[in-house]
């Protein structure tokens, strides 16, 4: 019975990120319009039975072997710790499938502890900024205290890799890159920087005015000394760097998320889940299938893998941001999870 979420380019997914709620109580500049956007109603969105329901299926009917919760801002869903203990009970003797999380970290330090119980096992918290005042312009909230509590919370909780995600921005946050990566290694974070990609509010990107992997890598490298980490990187998004230990901070990894100058598509292992149910192959698909209604229509088990397996096969090739006549898909990056 079992079928793999192979695609018509030779790759299979075996890793699935599932958001849980298209809101979020931050508006990232790169990510959400100050006003926020008009929320999923309730009854369109899964149920936590709904959601636990299609992660069955896609760890014992499509081979997937990681889950990743994202948003939206996944601490804003009421029933995280049930879906995470019912993600849990899916573990078979190998101990998968690995369950993560994808955060801003606000409010997180009062939930990691419940969270790890529930069977967490690693998170990832986005910090763009260590200057408070240039981390709420960003956000459009004044909250570097609370996201710093809880990074150190989850430090503590032993969830580790604890990984920080900061996306580059051009003239909001470049002094920030060495500052964040002081920070990160002096606490043995794994910072990875991201190149912003077109996926938040219209207009809000623009090629010309991209932070690159390379830039971002000269700066690093003026404050640092760093060597290609060698281990092999897989289907991962981040390529790795080692960073040599100094009179000033101890050593440790840092790594950039290259999107668009240099795409990691051919390799991709994953597929995702929408809050609303939909399956998209692609962060950048413009095709979704709608599993919910399948499944409030009363679908079989394998009637919901086949769905999945077939849109998993129409996956596209490549995102080609930087092809002629590219199109950003009609959700933005909230909405469809990162
Ligand atoms: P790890 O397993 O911990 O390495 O997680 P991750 O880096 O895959 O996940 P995370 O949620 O921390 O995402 C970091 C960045 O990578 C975000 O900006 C994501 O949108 C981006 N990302 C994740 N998956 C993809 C993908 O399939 N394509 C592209 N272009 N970016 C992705
Ligand atoms: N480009 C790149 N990364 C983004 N994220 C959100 N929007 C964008 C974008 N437009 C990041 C968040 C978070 C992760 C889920 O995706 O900062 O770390
Ligand atoms: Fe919220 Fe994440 Fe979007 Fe920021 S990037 S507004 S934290 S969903």
């Amino acid at each position: 019975l079992l079928g793999q979420l192979a695609d018509r380019h030779g790759r299979v997914a075996r890793d699935l990120r599932v958001s849980l709620t298209d809101r979020c109580n931050l508006r990232c500049s790169y990510c959400m319009p100050a006003e926020g956007l008009t929320w999923l109603p309730t009854e369109e969105t899964l149920t936590d039975a709904e959601v636990l329901r299609l992660l069955r299926v896609a760890v014992e009917r499509c081979g997937v072997e990681s889950i990743r919760f994202t948003g939206g801002e996944p601490l804003l869903r009421r029933g995280l710790e049930q879906i995470i203990a019912g993600a849990a009970a899916l573990r078979g003797p190998t101990g998968r499938p690995e369950l993560a999380l994808t955060t801003n970290g606000l409010g997180l330090d009062h939930r990691i502890t419940g969270l790890r119980e529930a069977g967490l096992d690693r998170v990832n918290i986005s910090l763009d900024s260590l200057d408070r005042e240039r981390y709420a312009r960003l956000s459009r909230r004044d909250r570097l205290d609370d996201v710093l509590a809880g990074i150190a919370a989850t430090d503590r909780a032993g969830l580790r890799p604890v990984k920080i995600n900061a996306v580059a921005m051009r003239d909001v946050n470049e002094a920030d890159i060495v500052p964040l990566a002081q920070f990160c290694l002096s606490h043995g974070y794994e910072l990875r920087f991201i190149e912003q990609m077109p996926l938040g509010p219209a207009g809000e990107w623009q090629r010309s005015r991209l932070v690159s992997a390379d830039e971002i890598l000269a700066m690093l490298g003026a404050a640092f000394t760093l060597t290609p980490a060698s281990a092999a990187r897989g289907p991962a998004p981040a390529a790795l760097w080692e960073v040599a230990p100094d009179a000033t901070q101890p050593g440790g990894t840092v790594g950039v998320i290259a999107s668009v100058t240099r795409p990691f598509c051919g390799a991709c292992n994953r597929t995702r889940l929408t809050a609303d149910g939909q399956v998209r192959s692609c962060l950048f698909s413009q095709k979704e299938t709608d599993l919910r209604a399948l499944l409030r229509g009363g679908g079989s088990d394998e009637a919901l893998a086949e769905a999945w397996r077939t849109a998993q096969w129409g996956k596209p090739r490549a995102h080609g941001i930087d092809d002629e006549g590219f199109q950003p898909p009609e959700r933005t990056m909230s909405a469809i999870g990162g």
